[in-house]
This record gives C-alpha cells, sequence and structure tokens, in this order.
C-alpha cells in the first residue's frame, strides 16, 4: 500500500517539474536526478530554511562555501581512503549486487514487521481493556520472535564492529536470506567497496594527481577551522556551516533520491571545549529535532535512532528518521566526532591546529559535534509527508501537495476567470506589485476548476481569481489550497494576508 504511495510520489515528481530522471533521453544514469522547475524552488527553499536556522538565529555559527576538490590527503587523513566502505555481496545466480548489512537489517526489519502485526491483531481483539506492554512481555510467539531477533541482532552488531566480514556472510546463510530476483542463497563471499569516487587533476604531462569527489562536505570545514576561526575571531564554542554536493558511488541505489550518487548536504560542525561534547550532543540532538517537527507533519513521523556502530572518528552518534512511504529512514545524523578529524589534520599536515581558550587560558584541540542532513533525503521527506490524495464534493478526487506554505515553490496563483476582457491585465497588474515578495504563477488555460487542480498538485496554498467585479472594486477570490475554501478580499489586502502564513520567519519563530 505504502509502496503504491511511493510509486505514485515518484511520478508526480516527474509529471509537475519537481524531479527528472538524469540524461533521461538516453535512458538515464543510476541513482543520479535533476531537479525541475518545481523542484529547484521547493530545494532552494529547504536550504534556506536550514541555513537561517543555522546560522541566522545562532550568533556563533557562520557559514562557508568550500570546493569540491580538496587535497588528496584530506582523505587519508579523515580515514576515508581506507575505511569509506561498503560491505557488498553478490548473488551468483541473478548477478545481483546487495549491501550484505541491508540484507540483514532487511531481514531483521521483516520480524519487527511480524511481531508488530501480532500486536495490532491482538490490540484489535482485545479493544479497550489491551495492555500492550503485558502482552509484549508474555506472549509466546512474540517472545521466540524477539529472541531470534534480539540474537541476529547482537551478532550482526559485533560483526560490524569487528569488521568481520566472514561472520556478515555467515549471517546471512543462517537466517536464510535469499537473493530477492532469483531466489536462491548462492552467495559470494562478503568485500570491502570504497564509496568514493576518483578523478585526475592536471594533465599527464605535468604529471596528473589523483583527485577524490568529497564524499561529505565536512572536510572542507575541518581544514578551514583556523581560517575561520581567526579571521572571524570565533570563540569556542562555535560551529561552520556550509551546504554542497557530496558524492559516494553507492553499490545498490534505490529508492529514487533516498540513495544517489551525487547528492548535496547541509552540515554544521559544532567546536566545544573538550569534555563538554555529551553536553552538547545532547543540545544538538534536540534543536534539530525541533527543526524537523516545526514543519508540522506530525511529531510521531520521526524518531531517534542509535548507531549499533560508531564510526571511526565518533563517541556518540544518533540518526534522526522520518517515516517514509518504505518505512522510518534516516534523514540526518549527529555525532560525537571528538577531536579526531582536527588532529588527524594536524598530522598529516604538520601545521598546528589548535585553539586557544583565553578563559581557560591554555590551548586545547576542540571537540567536534556535528550535525548532518541531506538536502535531497529532506526533499524526499517533505514530498512524502505532503502528497496527499483525497475525495473532493462526489466522485471527483484530487491529488494536493500540503507543503508548509514556506517551503511551497509558487505561493500565489493569479487567474483570470476569462482570457479578454481585461482580466488577463487586471491579474498582470497584481503579479506586478506582488512579485518582488511571492514567487507567483499566472494561469488562464482550461476552467477554474482545472487551473485549481493544478495549482494544487504543485502545493501552491493560495489562488486568486480576477472577475469582472475586479475591474468594479478592486477585489479578488482567494482560494485556500488546504480547506479549498474561499472568500473575497480586497486587492490591496492581499500581501498581509499571505506574507505572515508564507514566511520563512514565521517558521523560524518557532525555533527561537
Ligand atoms: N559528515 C557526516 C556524514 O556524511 P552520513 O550519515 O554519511 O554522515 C549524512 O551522511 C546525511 O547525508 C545522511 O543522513 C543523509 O541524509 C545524507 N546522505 C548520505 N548518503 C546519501 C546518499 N547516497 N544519497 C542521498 N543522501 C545521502
Amino acid at each position: 500500500m505504502s509502496e503504491d504511495i511511493f510509486k505514485k510520489i515518484v511520478s508526480h515528481c516527474k509529471e509537475y517539474g519537481f524531479v527528472f530522471p538524469s540524461s533521461e533521453i538516453y535512458d538515464g544514469l543510476g541513482a543520479v536526478y535533476d531537479y525541475g522547475q518545481m523542484g529547484v524552488e521547493l530545494k532552494n527553499n529547504i536550504k534556506k530554511y536550514w541555513w537561517d536556522s543555522m546560522v541566522l538565529l545562532n550568533e556563533n555559527v557562520v557559514g562557508i562555501d568550500s570546493a569540491i576538490f580538496m587535497h588528496p590527503t584530506i582523505w587519508k587523513a579523515s580515514g576515508h581512503v581506507d575505511a569509506f566502505n561498503d560491505p557488498l555481496i553478490d548473488n551468483k545466480d541473478s548477478k545481483k549486487r546487495y549491501r550484505a548489512d541491508v540484507l540483514i537489517e532487511e531481514y531483521l526489519a521483516k520480524i519487527d514487521d511480524k511481531i508488530n502485526k501480532e500486536v495490532e491483531k491482538a490490540a484489535k481483539r482485545f479493544g479497550e481493556s489491551f495492555d500492550e506492554a503485558m502482552f509484549r512481555q508474555t506472549n509466546q510467539r512474540v517472545l521466540d520472535q524477539q529472541a531470534k531477533r534480539d540474537q541476529v541482532h547482537t551478532r550482526f552488531a559485533e560483526a560490524l564492529n569487528e569488521n568481520n566480514l566472514d561472520e556478515i556472510r555467515q549471517i546471512i546463510i543462517d537466517c536464510e536470506i535469499v537473493c530477492p530476483i532469483s531466489g536462491t542463497r548462492n552467495w559470494t563471499d562478503v568485500r570491502q567497496f570504497n564509496l568514493m569516487f576518483a578523478t585526475e587533476m592536471g594533465s599527464t604531462a605535468d604529471g596528473a594527481m589523483k583527485v577524490y569527489l568529497r564524499p561529505e562536505t565536512a572536510q572542507g570545514i575541518f581544514v578551514n577551522f583556523l581560517n575561520v576561526q581567526k579571521t572571524g575571531r570565533m570563540k569556542v564554542p562555535f560551529g561552520i556551516a556550509q551546504i554542497g554536493k557530496a558524492f559516494r558511488n553507492e553499490i545498490v541505489a534505490r529508492q529514487f533520491i533516498f540513495r544517489m550518487r551525487e547528492f548535496e548536504q547541509m552540515e554544521m560542525q559544532f567546536f566545544v571545549r573538550p569534555g563538554e561534547e555529551l553536553q552538547w550532543f545532547s543540545k544538538w540532538k534536540e534543536t534539530r529535532m525541533k527543526w524537523h517537527k516545526a514543519l508540522g507533519f506530525g511529531d510521531q513521523k520521526y524518531r531517534f535512532h542509535d548507531h549499533d556502530k560508531l564510526a571511526h572518528y565518533a563517541n556518540a552518534a544518533t540518526d534522526i528518521e522520518f517515516e517514509m512511504p518504505f518505512g522510518f529512514k534516516e534523514v540526518e545524523g549527529i555525532h560525537s566526532r571528538t577531536d579526531f578529524d582536527l588532529s588527524s589534520h594536524e598530522k598529516f599536515s604538520g601545521k598546528k591546529i589548535q585553539y586557544f581558550d583565553p578563559e581557560l587560558n591554555k590551548s586545547y584541540t576542540p571537540y567536534v559535534v556535528e550535525t548532518s542532513i541531506g538536502v535531497d533525503r529532506m526533499f524526499l521527506t517533505v514530498m512524502s509527508a505532503a502528497y496527499t490524495e483525497e475525495q473532493v464534493e462526489g466522485s471527483e478526487s484530487r491529488v494536493v501537495l500540503k507543503f508548509p506554505p514556506a517551503l511551497a515553490p509558487i505561493k500565489l496563483a493569479v487567474l483570470p476567470l476569462l482570457k479578454k476582457d481585461n482580466l488577463p491585465e487586471k491579474a498582470r497588474e497584481i503579479i506586478d506589485s506582488l512579485k518582488f515578495d511571492f514567487k507567483c504563477q499566472y494561469d488562464e488555460k482550461d476552467s477554474i476548476g482545472k487551473r485549481y487542480r493544478r495549482q494544487d498538485a504543485i502545493g501552491t496554498p493560495y489562488c486568486v481569481t480576477v472577475d469582472h467585479q475586479t475591474l468594479q472594486d478592486n477585489t479578488v477570490t482567494i482560494r485556500y489550497r488546504d480547506t479549498m475554501e474561499q472568500e473575497r478580499v480586497a486587492i490591496d489586502k492581499l500581501s498581509d494576508i499571505i506574507s505572515d502564513k508564507v514566511s520563512l520567519k514565521t517558521l523560524l519563530k518557532k525555533l527561537n
């Protein structure tokens, strides 16, 4: 059912100019996508919401924009050359390649589903008197499934932490996980696969240098730590924010823009005193969750998921997960990265990277708390939450994207009732007076009903209709996307009605 909705969202994104497969006329390029005329507006609004929440609302957070290409030693220092790997496994019959860890995670998720179904069935059977906690503790079928899950989960977490590829394969065999295509268990060994794209810089005659396309934007921040700290006279604690492209040669690239090979990240590295990192980690966890929830998609759609396997640089890590049509999935990571990156760059570059703390009267390597969110995953979150199919009057239905108005690509559509009698000119006049504040769209084709549907489908919160009465008394009909209610208002009131609702400021104020 939800998978169905997901397919509909993907085709809606294409049909209405949000997201196109890259290089489509050449049959596409795996896991690479282009944003269309609506998509780019939505994406820019998401980025602005994030950027302003970081650099406007926090006096001690500043932004940068570092280059995608960086000195190759940076990726040695960061650990990406040696450790930025995914375990892959092939099925010998279907010749399909999978991420071994994902196969096991999906197996665990299936057990969770079974348990939840038992609970749901019982809840229906017992009605009001149902005690879920008691049921989970006493029902034998649930207990058996839970024990099985816990056992596999413990083995899996240990294997990941020890990088034990043979054990990961053995778990796949023992759990009788089959290839979804061939249905067989004819698996190869598990191998590590580095996710970084490499290319060459400079001509061969000059001696070309192997460089990488950055797999995260964070390193551009670390290597600029001293530049920003010194030129900005920043005092610890402070943060550096950045939005930019990142590239990963993902083994399995499915689920549309959820896992891409070229994507965009919004990352903030917050530099703190050693020993204070876990306090800041909690603070940023809370702040970031608030940012998500302020969009009003429903608090129950979010949860934290602590990492089973900590990355080589972290002493605490959690994900913010959102309930996508295909289940709860990671949208953002919050990581306590210790002093790993700055210390490592100090070692590899031979340059001292320390901060003199005037209050403590000593120098140290700051610790780092990172918040890292994918723009594209956030885009998918917004799309999934906004996509709504509704029955309207009788048998008619509509697809409406219920975007928070501040994120909507178009804020206002202006529609002349007829293509004559000076109504188009009047409509243009309204757009000309409002276009400095809001992204407006003019549409005169087809019936008003059809035009409303088109605006619903791209999530425009307000439609204004210009009719003959407008010419006499300068009033228009404004129609609200979510309620479909209409009212007659004066043209000079339009700006006031709309501006508060569509302004990012209103959204940002919820975060203070
Ligand atoms: N600097 C830390 C870092 O990059 P990550 O958990 O690997 O951490 C952070 O990535 C976020 O970037 C993820 O939560 C996700 O939103 C996004 N992301 C990562 N890989 C992605 C991919 N292949 N496609 C789209 N978004 C991705």
